[in-house]
């Protein structure tokens, strides 16, 4: 496995595995690693020659300082599990390797920004866009991976990549999960066992939701119903559960296409914020 911490060096290399036409893979990510970019891994594995993965605490899509600071960082464990997973090339640039002094540009995604994750961090989105749009022109891979777990960043590359004409094939690799169905996340390290535990609640609501909505119950009705599980729940606190249609994420009030109809939820557990989701058609 090769790591680099400049773009050129980079770049020379990534140039000659074009020039012996290997599929380059490449799997964006901000390090903590897990189970799941292991599973991003494996998947770009399959269908590639060479796997690429950055790991980059991107500076420019936090909107709260407070939450950069404190964003695990775990390097010298994340590149054995990139090495066990038989990765073959490693980025970690520093910030100033990435920006200079020129971070200031903007990517408004539309209609994504106003709901969901686009409201809750304003200029979240635009900071991904911004870094995933170079990393894509650093790596020019052919085909990337990003999470279901992530489900409006999935759909804010995939604007990204149709808008500006990246010859990229997107692939979306499901979430893995904990055995109660928790979402694996950076941020499960942050919780104790019982809130680890009732957090499974989570992704249970999403699957008792789908199953009543598919047995033709009311979509208000299914909404209603998961606003009184959280009110009995000790720890969990309900920010958001909404059924929206994927391409611009807005709320639908009746299933036309199931799709493009996707299931979201956001809660909070002490002072860990979860997300999850489930694509109706699973
Ligand atoms: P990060 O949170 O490190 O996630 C990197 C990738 O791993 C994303 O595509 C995310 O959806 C995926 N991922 C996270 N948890 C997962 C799980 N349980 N199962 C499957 N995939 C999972 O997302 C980012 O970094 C950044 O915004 C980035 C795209 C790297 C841009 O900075």
């Amino acid at each position: 496995m090769n790591t680099f911490k400049k773009i050129e060096p980079l770049r020379a290399e990534l140039l000659l595995q074009r020039q012996k036409n290997k599929k380059i893979g490449f799997v964006p990510t901000m390090g903590a690693l897990h189970e799941g970019h292991i599973s991003l891994v494996e998947k770009a594995k399959e269908v590639s020659d060479i796997v690429a993965v950055s790991i980059f605490v991107n500076p420019t899509q936090f909107n709260n300082p407070e939450d950069l600071k404190s964003y695990p960082r775990s390097v010298e464990r994340d590149l054995g599990l990139l090495q066990n997973a038989g990765c073959d090339i490693v980025f970690l640039p520093e910030v100033a390797e990435m920006y200079g002094d020129q971070n200031d540009l903007k990517i408004n995604f539309g209609a994504l920004e106003n709901s969901l994750e686009g409201k809750f961090r304003p200029g979240h989105f635009s900071g991904v866009g911004q870094v995933v749009s170079k990393l894509f022109n650093i790596f020019q891979p052919q085909a990337a991976f990003f999470g279901q777990k992530d489900l409006q960043q999935f759909f804010v590359i995939k604007k990204l990549i149709d808008q500006l004409s990246f010859p990229i094939d997107l692939h979306m690799v499901a979430t893995k999960r904990e055995n109660n169905g928790l979402a694996m996340s950076s941020r499960n390290e942050r919780l104790n066992k019982e809130e680890r535990l009732e957090a499974g609640l989570i992704y249970k609501t999403l699957q008792e939701s789908a199953e009543a909505i598919l047995n033709g119950i009311p979509l208000d009705q299914v909404v209603a119903r998961v606003t009184e599980l959280f009110k009995g729940s000790e720890r969990l606190k309900l920010e958001y559960f909404e059924i929206i249609e994927t391409d611009n994420f807005t709320k639908v009030s009746a299933i036309s296409d199931p799709k493009k109809t996707a299931l979201c939820i956001a809660a909070e557990i002490g002072k860990v914020r979860l997300i999850d989701n489930l694509l109706l058609n699973y």
